[in-house]
């Protein structure tokens, strides 16, 4: 029953991971494209809030049912698998920080402004946002590939 619900909140959360991150980065997206200074203002602001409310805590639950569900199956940690699970999954959270520090100054860059131009610094942080998502996603596509596969669990180091 433990490793049930474990699997099940392990599985919620990955939901809830993957399909905020591309949810907000579709409407982030189309609010940018829009060039609509209300519909920016409006997006970016829930888009900060999303991050809070149902990313930062998926974040955290993520590697804590991941590891929890190995030692309950008795997944050794020296595995070419965890080492690769590990690593994308590092690799996602670091490119995902400097991702909600942008949406919020991109919110910040907005909420004040009187004129219909974006400023210059607001498209620049917007190519930084796209770069860094793009190593985000893949590295989660990975993951769910391994998760599913098990590649690599049978590779001890
Ligand atoms: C952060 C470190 C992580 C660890 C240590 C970990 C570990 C595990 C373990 C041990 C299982 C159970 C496998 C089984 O019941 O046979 C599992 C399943 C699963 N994990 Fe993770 N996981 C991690 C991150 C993630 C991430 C980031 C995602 C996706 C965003 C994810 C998605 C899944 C899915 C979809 C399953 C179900 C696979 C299946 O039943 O075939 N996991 N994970």
């Amino acid at each position: 029953m433990e490793y049930l619900i474990l699997k099940y909140l392990h599985i919620l959360s990955a939901t809830f991971l993957f399909g905020t991150g591309i949810g907000t980065a579709f409407f982030m997206l189309m609010a940018y494209i829009s060039k609509n200074i209300e519909t920016i203002k409006y997006t970016t602001k829930h888009v900060v809030l999303a991050d809070w409310v149902f990313t930062t805590p998926a974040v955290i639950l993520q590697p804590i049912t991941g590891i929890w569900l190995m030692l309950i199956l008795h997944y050794p940690f020296n595995t070419l698998w965890f080492f690769l699970v590990i690593g994308l999954y590092l690799l996602a959270g670091l490119c995902w920080l400097p991702v909600v520090l942008i949406q919020y100054r991109l919110h910040k860059m907005v909420v004040n402004m009187q004129t219909e131009n974006l400023p210059k610094q607001f498209h620049l942080l917007i190519r930084w946002w796209i770069a860094l998502g793009i190593p985000a996603f893949i590295s989660l596509l990975v993951v769910y590939w391994l998760m599913v596969t098990k590649q690599g669990l049978s590779i001890q180091f």
